[in-house]
């Protein structure tokens, strides 16, 4: 059994108490239910009690003796960080097609030509499991060092049976073994093997009929993902794969309207998925959809910096009523970067939103995302001990101060894991 923490007197508190039960919109997303001079103790590797410092002293006084100490004095403390959507599990990287790109070659264009997620795709194939486990667990100590403490995994660097559960099971097993919680998702509809590109019904029915019930029948992920895109799936093949999963009791998410508005969003809202992500070219009828549904709108400004577009109109999508949050989309193609605190400085400087709205868009709505709204995201009692405290004295502060990694401490289940 380890010490309990006593985290005391941080200037600011992120609380985000009363969260749990459903994502935070529009007004909401604001309200941090900051505390000042705010405490935590942590025991069993949940929390506790939160409040003011004064009131925890009194309320613990007796038992200081046994807990360590983090003075959080001058600092801010937030729910440890929740990325939602990643595609962690992967082998090499493609700074070739970044040089590419910067000499006008377009994403959608290498990947056509046998690139792109093709390149990672041929790479993890041969790539080993303890390869792919180790080029992953150094991946996961770069998220930890920038605050984040759960990570959402796809598959879809595989696309035939032995590379996908090759990556859910490498997924499970980081999931064990390094200090971050993994959630996965199959992806197995990533894009369309080139075996495939004359009849991609063919493989539409290989994963429905295959893929789909064994992931779910040997319980390697929660969720089925695919991208829906012109040119790779279309939202009929997308429907019909989302559809199988849900009779297999994996939840749907899509990638949606990444590159071309293709009513991505609005399926989303058909399909009842737990998230719709990218909607770089969402229409505004598939985010009043969205709204309507309550699907969360899980935004990448990452993606599109890195692939020189537009970014998703996040100011809009809560103004309606979507539930919003943020991801890195960690991946070697369109964002190879763990940093979160990054993509929230993003959210705001491209995408109109608030220091404060990014705060819940990377903690409880992030958590929604994955569906773990009750366990993480918030700073109450009887949720899990994931805490971050940042070298900055207000959140504000987070994303003015930008590009440089503020994370100071990082507790994780209770632990300090980096200080
Ligand atoms: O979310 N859009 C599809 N998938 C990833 C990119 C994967 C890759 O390029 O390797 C994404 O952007
Ligand atoms: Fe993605």
């Amino acid at each position: 059994m380890s010490k309990p923490i006593f985290i005391r007197n941080a200037s600011q508190l992120v609380t985000l108490q009363g969260s749990s039960d459903a994502p935070l919109v529009k007004e909401a997303m604001s309200e941090l239910g900051i505390i000042e001079n705010g405490s935590l103790w942590l025991e069993n590797g949940v929390i506790c009690a939160v409040g003011k410092d004064d009131e925890l002293f009194e309320k613990y006084e007796d038992r200081l003796s046994e807990a360590e100490i983090v003075d959080a004095s001058g600092r801010l403390v937030t729910p440890g960080l929740v990325d939602p959507h990643t595609h962690l599990v992967f082998a090499g990287s493609r700074e070739n097609e970044f040089n590419m790109r910067l000499q006008g070659a377009t994403y959608m264009e290498i990947m056509n030509s046998g690139g792109g997620i093709h390149a990672t795709t041929r790479r993890t194939k041969t790539a080993s499991h303890e390869e792919l486990f180790n080029e992953s667990f150094e991946r996961l100590n770069q998220f930890l060092r920038h605050g984040v403490t759960t990570v959402e995994a796809k598959s879809g660097y595989g696309m035939e049976w032995e590379t996908e559960l090759k990556q859910l099971e490498v997924a499970k097993l980081l999931n064990e073994k390094h200090v971050i919680d993994i959630v996965p998702t199959f992806m197995g509809a990533h894009a369309v093997p080139k075996e495939y590109k004359e009849n991609p019904d063919a493989f539409v029915d290989l994963l429905i009929g295959k893929m789909i019930p064994k992931v779910a029948e040997l319980g390697l992920a929660e969720f089925n993902d695919v991208f829906c895109e012109h040119g790779v799936f279309t939202p009929e093949q997308s429907k019909r794969i989302l559809e199988a999963g849900k009779r297999h009791g994996l939840i749907p998410k899509i990638h949606a309207d990444e590159i071309e508005p293709y009513e991505g969003a609005e399926l989303a809202g058909e399909v009842g998925a737990i998230s719709a992500d990218h909607l770089l070219r969402a229409s505004e009828k598939g985010m009043k959809a969205m709204a309507e549904k309550g699907v969360v709108g899980v935004l990448l400004p990452g993606t599109a910096y890195f692939l020189m577009a537009e970014s998703a109109n996040g100011r809009k999508m809560i103004d309606l009523g979507v539930p919003v949050a943020l991801s890195t989309d960690c991946n070697p193609g369109s964002s190879p970067t763990v940093s979160l605190p990054f993509i929230m400085n993003l959210g705001c400087l491209k995408m109109g939103m608030t220091p404060a709205e990014v705060i819940t868009a990377a903690t409880i709505n992030a958590a929604h995302a994955i569906n773990r709204g009750r366990e993480i995201g918030s700073l109450e009692v009887g949720k899990k001990a994931d805490i971050t405290i940042f070298n900055v004295d207000n959140y504000m502060k987070l994303q003015y101060s930008y590009g440089v990694n503020h994370t100071h401490t990082v507790v994780k289940s209770g632990k300090v894991v980096v200080r």
